[in-house]
C-alpha cells in the first residue's frame, strides 16, 4: 500500500482489505495493478472502455460463502444477472457453483458452461409460458413461483408434458432492507412473491395440483444489505410459515434465502459472510432443510473495474471543472440510476500533483450521464486513465448500446496473465438485426 495515494483510496481499500479480505487491486510504484497484470498494459492490449475483472477475487468470495455456511446443506447459486460473462459462470461452475437464473436467456447461458440443471433456481414474476417449458423439460431444481396465476401455468404445463414440476413459492415476507428504494424487493408495496399472509393458503392449493412437486420456500429481500436484522427478520417469517406447513404435513425441503449480502463502494461496513450465515441459520435452528443461497454483489462487485480514458478536461462557469472520459451510461448505469457511488482513481497516480474537484462525466448527450459529481481526485490530462471501481456487479450486465455506443469489451485476469472474455460490440453488432423495409431502399 502506498501512502502517496489519493486519501478517499487508502480509506476504501483498506476497508476492503481488513472487512472483506479482498484486495486484487492495489498501486505498485504507482502504477494501479490488478492481480499481478499492470491495468495499463491490459489497456495498451485491449483499449477503453474496458471492464477487468479478478478471478482470484472471485474465486475467494465465492469460497467465502460456502466456507460461512460450512456444515449446513447449502447450495450457492450464484445470481447471473449481478454478471452474466461465460467466463466468470465457468470459472464459478468449475468451483461447484449452482446458478439462479430470471429468464430463459440467463437459463441457457448457465446451461451452455455446464451448470448442472439440479444446482439451478429460477425466479422472476413474470417467466413465460415458452419459459416454463424451458425450465421444467431441463429438469433444474426449482421454480420460485411468484404469483397464483403462474402456478396455474405451471400445473398446466407440466401436466402436458406429464412431469412434476419442482416448486418453490417465493414468499413477500414484508421486511425493509434498510437500501436503496429501487433495489428493495420484499415490501408488501413491491411486485415480487406472494403475500406471507396468503402463503399457506397457495401451498395448500399447490398441494391439490397434479403436477406440482412442493420442493421449497423462496424469499429475496432487497440488494446491497448492510446489516443483519432484515436479513433474519425475513427467515424468521419463513419459519413461521415452515412450521404452519409442517403441521399440515406439507414439508419444505429446501429455503431459498435469495441474494442480497452487500460490499463496500465507499465507507460502508457490510457484514462479512460469517455475520451473514448466522443472520440466516440461527433462526431456522431444528429445520432439516438445504439452504440456497443467490448472491450477486457479494462475488463480483468488487472483483471488477471499469477502466476509461480521459478525453477532455473543462472549466464552465463558476470554476466548474469537468473530467470527459470514454465511458458513458451506457456502460455502466448505477451512478445516473440510483445516485450510486463509485470510487473513482487514476491507472496512474502522480504523487507531486495536488487534488483538485471534478466532475466525472460521460459522452453522452444527457446531463445524467456522470459518474461522480464534486469529486476530489487527482487532475488528470487527456489520454490519461481512470477506473471506476468496484463495477463487477450490475455493470456489464446492466449495459446497453443507446447513443449507437458498442458495449464494452471485458478481461479476466489471472495472476500475471491477462484474457479477453468478451469483445467489445462493434457498429455491425448493434444493427445488424434491424431491417430496412423494401419501401425505402
Ligand atoms: N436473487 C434474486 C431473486 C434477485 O432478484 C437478486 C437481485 C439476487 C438474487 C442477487 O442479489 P445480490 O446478491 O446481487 O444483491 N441493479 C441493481 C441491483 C438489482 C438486484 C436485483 N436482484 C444495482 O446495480 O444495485
Amino acid at each position: 500500500m502506498q501512502k502517496l495515494m489519493p486519501k478517499r483510496v487508502e480509506k476504501t481499500y483498506l476497508g476492503s482489505m481488513t472487512k472483506c479480505n479482498q484486495f486484487e487491486f492495489e498501486y505498485r510504484q504507482n502504477h494501479l495493478f490488478c492481480e499481478d497484470c499492470r491495468v495499463d498494459e491490459i489497456i495498451k492490449k485491449h483499449g477503453t472502455p474496458l471492464y477487468v475483472y479478478s478471478r482470484s477475487n472471485i474465486v475467494e468470495q465465492f469460497k467465502q460463502m460456502t466456507r460461512a455456511f460450512g456444515t449446513h446443506t447449502h447450495v450457492v447459486c450464484y445470481s447471473v444477472k449481478a454478471n452474466s460473462n461465460g467466463a466468470i459462470l465457468k470459472t464459478l461452475v468449475n468451483l461447484g457453483a449452482g446458478m439462479d437464473v430470471v429468464s430463459g436467456g440467463e437459463l441457457r447461458r448457465a446451461l451452455n458452461v455446464g451448470c448442472d440443471p439440479k444446482k439451478i433456481v429460477y425466479s422472476g414474476v413474470g417467466k413465460t409460458a415458452n419459459e416454463i417449458r424451458f425450465a421444467i423439460q431441463t429438469g433444474i431444481l426449482q421454480i420460485n413461483c411468484e404469483s397464483e396465476q403462474e402456478l396455474s401455468t405451471i400445473q398446466n404445463i407440466a401436466s402436458s408434458l406429464n412431469i412434476k414440476a419442482p416448486v418453490a413459492l417465493r414468499v413477500n415476507p414484508d421486511i425493509d432492507p434498510k437500501t436503496h428504494p429501487y433495489i428493495s424487493t420484499g415490501l408488501k408495496e413491491n411486485k415480487f412473491g406472494i403475500s406471507h399472509l396468503k402463503a399457506v393458503s397457495v401451498y395448500k392449493s399447490a398441494l391439490s395440483m397434479s403436477h406440482i412437486e412442493i420442493t421449497g420456500i423462496s424469499c429475496h429481500i432487497g440488494s446491497q444489505i448492510l446489516e443483519c436484522e432484515p436479513f433474519r427478520n425475513a427467515m424468521i417469517k419463513l419459519k413461521d410459515i415452515i412450521n404452519q406447513l409442517a403441521a399440515i404435513n406439507i414439508p419444505v425441503k429446501n429455503v431459498d434465502v435469495g441474494g442480497g449480502l452487500g460490499i463496500i463502494y465507499n465507507n460502508e461496513n457490510p457484514l462479512t459472510a460469517t455475520d451473514y450465515a448466522r443472520a440466516i441459520t440461527e433462526p431456522l435452528t431444528g429445520l432439516d432443510c438445504t439452504i440456497l443461497l443467490e448472491p450477486g454483489r457479494f462475488i463480483v462487485g468488487n472483483a471488477g473495474i471499469l477502466v476509461t480514458k480521459v478525453i477532455y478536461v473543462k472549466e464552465g462557469d463558476h470554476k466548474e471543472h469537468f473530467t470527459i472520459v470514454d465511458a458513458a451510461f451506457n456502460d455502466l448505469k448505477r451512478p445516473m440510476l440510483y445516485g450510486a457511488y463509485h470510487e473513482i482513481i487514476p491507472v496512474m497516480v502522480s504523487p507531486e500533483k495536488k487534488t483538485i474537484t471534478t466532475n466525472i462525466e460521460g459522452p453522452i448527450c444527457e446531463t445524467t450521464d456522470r459518474f461522480a459529481r464534486h469529486r476530489e481526485m487527482q487532475p488528470t490530462e487527456p489520454g490519461e486513465y481512470l477506473a471506476i471501481m468496484s463495477t463487477g456487479a450490475y455493470g456489464m450486465s446492466m449495459a446497453c448500446t443507446y447513443n449507437s455506443r458498442g458495449r464494452p469489451a471485458e478481461v479476466l485476469v489471472k495472476g500475471d496473465q491477462f484474457f479477453l472474455v468478451r469483445k467489445a460490440d462493434s457498429i455491425e453488432d448493434i444493427t445488424h438485426n434491424e431491417i430496412m423495409p423494401g419501401f425505402l431502399t
